[in-house]
């Protein structure tokens, strides 16, 4: 029998018990992450290794370091899981992995170290979105969450308002026209001189700001439910030059919370336009910049307001890590969507047709 036939196989009888332990592969961008979820909800590792100081010193992700990065920690991470979840590798009932969006070089080394792993237990592979992925961090973060749900998913690559109106079935809503909210994030703390990464940490200088002291444009757009921060992100750093050439200075607080607040207020105010006219009980945030604290307070207070269930991930579930991918991994697998050894890193790959 050929390992797909066998996969198979495996897979029909997961799906007949409707249960997995699922060991979970991120590496899509500059975290590796390994962990291991049973049935989509339980998480009994999640182990992460972060590149961030090393990327650091380049002002960004170095795609070629990230990738050789990746491949040293896999296999250490690898070993690390299986101890934390007091299991052995034979337990394994399936290997899901992130094939896509990201960077290719990064994708393949785990998409490589899954395809090795499934190959050599003979159990399925389960080839998961990024995106999908961040979105299923809610799963975890809420083992009694089921869909339908409206969730805005706000990355450094990404910012989509989704329907998710069954496990592994999404509406397109809305989204940024032009740079994601995690990119203009970072763009911005540059000019703050806030080192890499910079959305934590102008979140965290923002707290301390006036966000009332600086006007910037707003990041609406003509479309209900679209954001656009290319043209406040120039704004906001074209206005810095100016004021600094003229000889001013900037508080770097009070910019920060001023530019964090118009971004906030346009995530939301798109979000919640589309939670009420879909009707839609529950809201949930995910993505890197769900971890943002004025985002997660500003999203509580909405959704009170309005009588939604809010659901945010705690900010570890929120940036790049593999529990969020077997949780996802876990549905796709019930839906019979498994892999082949074949499998390509996809890195432009949408989660929903546009
Ligand atoms: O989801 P993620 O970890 O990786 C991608 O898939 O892109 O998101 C990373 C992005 C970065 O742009 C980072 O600056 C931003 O999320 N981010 C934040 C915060 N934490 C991470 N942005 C604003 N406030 C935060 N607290
Ligand atoms: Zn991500």
């Amino acid at each position: 029998m050929t390992y797909i036939e066998k996969a198979r196989l495996r897979a029909a009888e997961l799906i007949k018990r409707g249960s997995a332990l699922i060991l979970a592969v991120e590496s899509s961008c500059d975290e590796t992450a390994v962990a291991i979820v049973r049935d989509g909800r339980e998480l009994l590792a999640n182990e992460i290794s972060s590149q961030i100081d090393i990327h650091a010193l380049y002002g960004g992700v170095v795609p070629e370091i990230a990738s050789r990065m990746h491949v040293e920690a896999l296999s250490v991470l690898y070993e690390r899981a299986l101890e934390k979840a007091g299991i052995s590798k034979t337990d394994i009932d399936a290997v899901a992995v992130t094939f896509g969006p990201g960077l290719v070089g990064a994708l393949l080394t785990g998409v490589s170290f899954a395809k090795a792993l499934a190959y050599g237990l003979d159990v399925p592979l389960v080839p998961v979105n990024h995106i999908e992925g961040h979105v299923s961090a809610n799963f975890i973060a809420y083992p009694e969450l089921e869909p339908p749900f409206v969730c805005l998913v706000a990355s450094g690559g990404h910012s989509h308002i989704v329907n998710v109106t069954r496990y592994g079935s999404y509406e397109l809503i809305g989204r940024t026209v032009d740079d994601a909210a995690g990119e203009a994030f970072d763009k911005v703390a540059r000019v703050l001189d806030i080192p890499y990464p910079g959305g934590p940490l102008l979140d965290k200088l923002a707290e301390t700001g006036d966000p009332e002291k600086y006007r910037f444009p707003s990041a609406h757009t003509p479309g209900r439910y679209d954001f656009s921060f290319s043209g406040l992100k120039t704004a906001v750093i074209n206005q810095a030059h100016s004021i600094r050439q003229a000889g001013g200075t900037i508080d770097a607080a009070d910019w920060a919370a001023s530019f964090r607040k118009a971004v906030v207020d346009a995530l939301l105010g798109k979000a919640f336009a589309a939670v009420r006219d879909t009707g839609a009980k529950r809201f949930a945030l995910a993505g890197g910049v769900a971890s943002n604290l004025l985002l997660r307070r500003e999203a509580e207070k909405r959704a009170a307001r309005e009588g939604v269930e809010v659901f945010i991930p705690p900010a570890k579930l929120c940036t790049d890590n593999a529990a969020m991918i077997g949780a996802a991994g876990f549905y796709r697998l019930m839906n019979g969507e498994i892999a082949d050894l074949d499998l390509n890193a996809e890195p432009s790959v949408k989660l929903i047709e546009e």
